[in-house]
């Protein structure tokens, strides 16, 4: 069996090096953990939570799995958010999906992975729900992208729905969940700008995320074109030249 070894030569260094900077940065750590966001992104390993905001331990809640996917029957996932609402009170839920999914690619394909299938399931029915518009689409790259926004947007719902994030809105708690979605080919967070600050505006801010996304006009992002004018619209609905 190989050694991981390495690993925890990696991690000696690592603290080492963090000590270095800050002799009191582990001490400090002990007492509390006081983090502001929870973040519920996807399991890819090339989206790690801390990393990619340049926040350190402490700093983060993390819950991850595959495609970023809230279910209200997900006891690990909702204890996750409970704790992080009600016991760290979180001012904000981060649902961060990630162009170039493969959850989510392998939901559309819809090929028989095993006890995945069961899970990406969840995916299925986001594209089952916007089916006429993804079937508008020019090809397959698009449609992979705007499932994967879809999906946040879907997701972010779900959390808004939970009788956690219901219960802390109706107690007069600050609260805000935000969509986001990732590109691993630029290391760029896009707001997918559907931010949810209470139960009274929440259709209408699904409703407006939504169209936003599937606007006809809106530029391309997410997967790499051609055309290299395309790979680098930020802010997303910006409009093209
Ligand atoms: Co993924």
């Amino acid at each position: 069996m190989p050694s991981l070894a390495h690993l925890l030569a990696r991690n000696r260094a690592w603290s080492h090096q963090v000590r270095s900077a800050a002799p009191d940065f582990f001490q400090r750590l002990i007492a509390q953990q006081n983090p502001k966001y929870l973040w519920i992104g996807c399991s890819d390993s090339r989206v790690p939570a801390n990393e990619i905001v340049d926040l350190l331990p402490g700093e983060l809640f993390v819950h991850r799995n595959v495609a970023n996917i809230v279910v209200h029957t997900d006891l690990n996932c909702l204890s996750v958010l409970q704790y992080a609402v009600d016991v760290l009170n979180v001012e904000h839920v981060i649902v961060v999906g990630h162009y170039g999914c493969g959850g989510v690619r392998a939901a559309h394909h819809g090929r028989p992975l095993g006890l995945i299938d069961t899970w990406l399931r969840h995916v299925q029915d986001v594209s089952e729900r916007h089916a006429a518009f993804l079937a508008s689409l020019p090809d397959e790259a698009t449609v992979l992208d705007r499932l994967c926004e879809l999906n946040v947007i879907e997701q972010v719902l779900h959390v808004a729905r939970t009788p956690i994030v219901r219960d802390a809105w109706a107690r007069g708690q600050l609260l805000a969940l935000h969509g986001w979605i990732y590109g691993i080919a630029d290391g760029l967070v896009n707001d997918l700008g559907f931010e949810a600050n209470g139960p009274a505006k929440l259709a209408s801010d699904y409703a407006a995320a939504l169209a936003a996304i599937t606007h006809p006009d809106r530029p391309c992002v997410g997967h790499a074109h051609a055309d290299p004018a395309h790979v680098t619209c930020d802010p997303p609905r910006s409009g093209h030249p």
